[in-house]
């Protein structure tokens, strides 16, 4: 089993960026312990980060060659980007969205996520562990699909 992990734009400054919202943690370190919980759960993943829409509609597009579930964190795309939310729904891959912070307790505008209508589920508020849960949840999907 193959996923695709995506982080959006901005997540590569994270361990520096805002740390009272995001934490300390780098993107590195994230990434590590998705690889980790890859092992542990017998996947395999693929980790890109990408500041531009473009970038992540292609990665998205790419999916269809080979990975059965993605995870994306779609960070400020979340909230407008109708581009992405369209390609999610286009490739028809099981898709869980998820944010390090809790977007619903923040400001009114994070509150409504154009993707998560077309994703499985979303997992908001728990650091670096949303990615944790996020996986594990794409994974119970794919194995009862
Ligand atoms: C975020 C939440 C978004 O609102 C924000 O624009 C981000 C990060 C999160 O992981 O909490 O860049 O997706």
């Amino acid at each position: 089993m193959k996923l695709q992990i995506i982080h959006g734009p901005n997540l590569n400054l994270l361990g520096s960026r805002e740390t009272s919202v995001y934490g300390t943690e780098s993107l590195d370190s994230i990434n590590k312990k998705c690889e980790a919980l890859a092992q542990e759960l017998g996947c395999e993943i693929a980790t890109d980060q990408s500041n531009s829409e473009s970038d992540i509609i292609d990665i998205i597009h790419a999916a269809r060659q080979g990975v059965d579930g993605i995870l994306i964190n779609p960070g400020a795309f979340t909230h407008y980007s109708y581009a992405i939310r369209d390609a999610v729904a286009a490739v028809q891959i099981p898709t869980v969205e998820v944010h390090l912070s809790n977007v619903h307790s923040r400001e009114k505008f994070r509150h409504k996520s154009v993707i998560a209508p077309v994703a499985a589920g979303q997992i908001s508020g728990f650091g670096a562990d949303s990615y944790l849960l996020g996986m594990r949840a794409l994974v119970g999907l794919i194995k009862n699909a």
